[in-house]
Formats: structure tokens, sequence, C-alpha cells
């Protein structure tokens, strides 16, 4: 088996001390099985192409190939077509999608650049594995430079349904572009059948089975493989407590208080406000619990260039305000809210000493932080997990409470279900939730995926 070859638009720092989490765990477990190379961003922003150097650096036997971008792609190619076109469409919000055809230019001008730069590093027999949305046209780029290595993609975020695809400006040219790898990789099924979907509407691919489709001579393989977590890192992490959240564990309980937290990157997918919302609803049908119930809301600063961002963070910050300003007592405020990022060896133990994990993002590929939230409970007294039915997530674990992130008193009576709920409920349903993220945890998730790249071209129907 030849080097396993990852590109995504970020890449982590391999250097001995850093942390790495979410995807990047999968992916590192995988180069340093096969040996490697990682290429990408290397997450700087310089003012011309003259000084976006090359950087390659070596960590046993995986290897990082790393360029800045210039601003002007930064300001395009990511903040642009990545983010203002792709992502909002891709999470149903064709609302605000911001088209410019310069980005779109950018767009395929940096993938080009990326393609370059990397296939000088191709060895024939490189398995080339590529990441998310923003390289989208790497596998064209690539084939174009007469690359003939096996070229896997993998869409972390949902695919929309065949109406929204085809809203997005130039959707022609990606769908080309998709169809030029060897195999399409999604998150869940739902995303598999958008795709066919949006093939049968809106092309002549040939869908030879629900693995396979064929267009002139290519066939390509498309599959769902749900990412996963490192179950056991992530537990290990949340049962090392430090002083402070032990205080505040002892605390709580002494006052009889019990805390919902969530954690999230700040976007608007997430559904933030909504679940604010559901909380104040929450704390009104339930008066009992005000004065016991603390949200703590963890929302990491994101892409804060784009305006959707910024002002998300305003409604946010504005909404915690007055829920606080109603409900806040002389020792007790109902919402924390923090708009910093939280390293996760933090996230875990807060995880832990939780009651209830309230996620209901209003669309996601998968939600890592659903899983992370499983696995840090303590198996003897669990807490309880209420998961959105529009995170990818949903799919695998039907035992957690799952709500309707749209339906403000839903989740409000959810609440209020999870925290009245008897320990032997919460430990039956944790036990099969645990089972479901270490059965399919980042590990096997990757094997998943490479084995189905590699055996690809020997698919029964492949060759007819
Ligand atoms: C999502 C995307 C990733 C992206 C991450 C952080 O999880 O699927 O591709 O890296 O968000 O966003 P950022 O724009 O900071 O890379």
């Amino acid at each position: 088996m030849g080097r396993l070859v990852v590109i995504s638009n970020r890449t982590a720092n391999l250097g001995k001390n850093t942390q790495i989490g979410g995807l990047a765990v999968g992916i590192v477990d995988a180069l340093r099985k096969q040996g490697g190379l990682w290429a990408g961003w290397d997450g700087s922003v310089v003012d011309d192409a003259a000084a976006a150097t090359t950087k390659i650096q070596t960590h046993g036997n995986v290897t990082t190939l790393t360029t800045a971008l210039t601003s002007e792609e930064h300001e395009k190619y990511y903040l642009g077509f990545s983010n203002r076109v792709l992502w909002p469409a891709f999470h149903y919000r064709l609302d605000l999608m911001d088209y410019r055809m310069e980005f779109a230019d950018s767009y395929s001008a940096t993938n080009e650049k990326f393609a370059e730069l990397i296939r000088g590093h191709l060895r024939d027999d490189d398995v080339i594995w590529v990441h998310d949305y923003h390289l989208i046209p790497m596998a064209a780029e690539l084939r174009k430079r007469n690359c003939k290595n096996k070229i896997g993609f993998f869409l972390h975020i949902p695919f929309p349904s065949a109406d929204i695809f085809s809203a997005v400006p130039r959707h022609e040219w990606l769908r080309y572009c998709l169809l030029q790898f060897d195999l399409i990789g999604f998150q869940t099924v739902n995303d598999v059948h958008n795709f066919h979907r949006y093939l049968k509407e809106h092309s002549d691919a040939a869908i030879i089975s629900p693995e396979v489709v064929r267009v002139n001579d290519r066939t390509i393989n498309i599959g769902h493989f749900p990412i996963g977590i490192d179950v056991q890192q992530f537990a290990k992490a949340s049962a090392r407590t430090d002083d402070t959240i032990e205080l505040e564990r002892m605390r709580r309980k002494v006052l009889q208080r019990f805390q919902v937290i969530s954690a999230d990157r700040l976007d608007y997918s997430k559904g933030l406000p909504h679940r604010m919302k559901a909380f104040r609803k929450f704390l009104e049908i339930c008066p009992e619990y005000q004065g016991h119930a603390d949200y703590l809301q963890i929302a990491s600063p994101s892409r804060e260039d784009v305006t959707a961002y910024s002002d998300i963070k305003a409604e946010l910050e504005q909404l915690a305000g007055a829920v606080n300003g109603r409900f806040a007592d002389f020792n007790w405020a109902p919402i924390q809210y923090i708009n910093r990022n939280i390293p996760r060896e933090k996230l875990a133990p807060l995880f832990r000493s939780s009651l209830v994990g309230l996620i209901t993002p209003l669309r996601d590929g998968m939600n890592l932080v659903a899983k992370e939230y499983i696995a840090a409970q303590d198996d003897k007294d669990p807490g309880i997990l209420i998961l959105s039915k529009f995170a990818g997530a949903a799919e695998e674990l039907s035992e957690a409470l799952i709500v309707n992130p749209y339906d403000i008193s839903e989740v409000a009576g959810a609440l209020k279900t999870a925290v009245a709920m008897p320990l032997e409920e919460r430990q039956l349903r944790h036990r099969k939730l645990l089972k479901r993220i270490t059965d399919h945890d980042a590990q096997w998730w990757q094997r998943q995926y490479l084995q189905a790249l590699q055996r690809g071209d020997q698919h029964p129907t492949a060759n007819e």
C-alpha cells in the first residue's frame, strides 16, 4: 500500500506538545499508520504571492506541506466562495449566500495553486484524500496535471437537497469537479440521498447502484461514513478535574443546582439564539428550576470578518443579557455566556459535570460535540443529551432526546424531561450511546473510508 496524502484547507501542527482535536484525530492516526503527507493552508495570510513561502516539516513518518494564503485569496477563496457561498448554501441558508464572480474565480485559482504545489510531491502509488468544501475542484486540478492516483473526497458538512444545491451559482461546474473523484464520502445517508437526487434531476450521470455512479467512462463510488471521535482520549480528559471545576461542582451540589452545557463555534448554523430562547421558555414553564438551572454556553469565535457571523454575535449578546436581566437573582444568573476559545482538555470535565448537553444546531454535518458529551459522562451518573434532528449525529444517536430546534416549546419540554429523568433511564440510554460512539470512533471512520477508496475499482458493478 502506498503513502496516504491528505489535503485539507486547515492543517494541524504536529509538533510534540500540541493538542489536536476534532477531525484531525482520525486523519493523524491514519497518516501515522500508513506514513504520509498532509498538505494545505498554514493558517497565515500574507500581502502578496511572493511572500507565501512553502513550508515542509517532518514529524516521524508524516510530512506536512503548507503555504500561506494571500490576503486576496483569504478574502475571496476562504471568506468569499467557501464561507459566503458554499457554507451558507450547504447549511440551507440561501438567504445568507453572497455570491460574486470573483469569489468563484479565486476559489478555482486557489485550488489550482494548491494542486500545483502538491503535484510535485506526489508518488505514483500515493492514495489521496481531500477534505471538505474548500477543495471540491482539487481532483479536477490534479487530473489536469496528469495525476492518475486514487483520489477520494470527504464532505464534512451536509450535502443539501437538490433544489438548494442547484441554486448555488456554478453548481454544474462543482458537480463536474465532484465527479472527478473516485470516492465521494458523506456523513449521513440523508446526504447520499440528496446527492443522488441532485444527480438524477440535474445531470446525465447513471446511478448504477446506491454506491456507484457512472459518467462517460468514469466510475465514481459514493458512500456515507459518519465521522467519530477518539472516545478513550476524551473520556480520560473528562475524568481529570482541576480545582476550580471541582469546587464549582461541590458548590452546585450543596445549592441543588444543575448545569446545562452547550459548546459550539459561534456560527449561525448552530441555532444559538433559538437555544437561548428555549432555555428562557424552560424557566417560564418550570419556575421551580429558577435559581437551580445554570446554562453554560461556550461559543468560540469564528470567521468574524463575515457579516453574518458578527450579526449573530450581537444578537446573542443581547439575548443573554435580556434573559439574565429578567431572571437573575443576587446569587444566580441563568446564562453564563463565554465567547472565547476553551481548550478541549478544559471542556471535557465541564461536559462531565453537566446534567444536560444541549446540542441543537439548525443544520450540521455531524456535530462531534454531541459525541464528546457522551464520551465525557460518568457511567454511574450520566447526563442526558438533547440533540437536534438536523445534526448528522442524530442518524446514529437515537437514544438522545431528539428535538426540532426550531420548535422552542419542544426543546423547553425536552429540558424539562431531561432534568427529571430517573437515573436508570439515563444509564440505559448512556450505555447504548456510548457503545455506538465507541464502535464507530475516529479510527473506525478513517479505516472504513480508506478501505472503500482502495477497493473502489474492484466494486462488483464498477467495471461492467
Ligand atoms: C467546520 C468545517 C471545517 C473547518 C471548521 C472550522 O467544521 O467542516 O472544514 O475547518 O469548521 O472553520 P474554519 O473556517 O475556522 O476552518
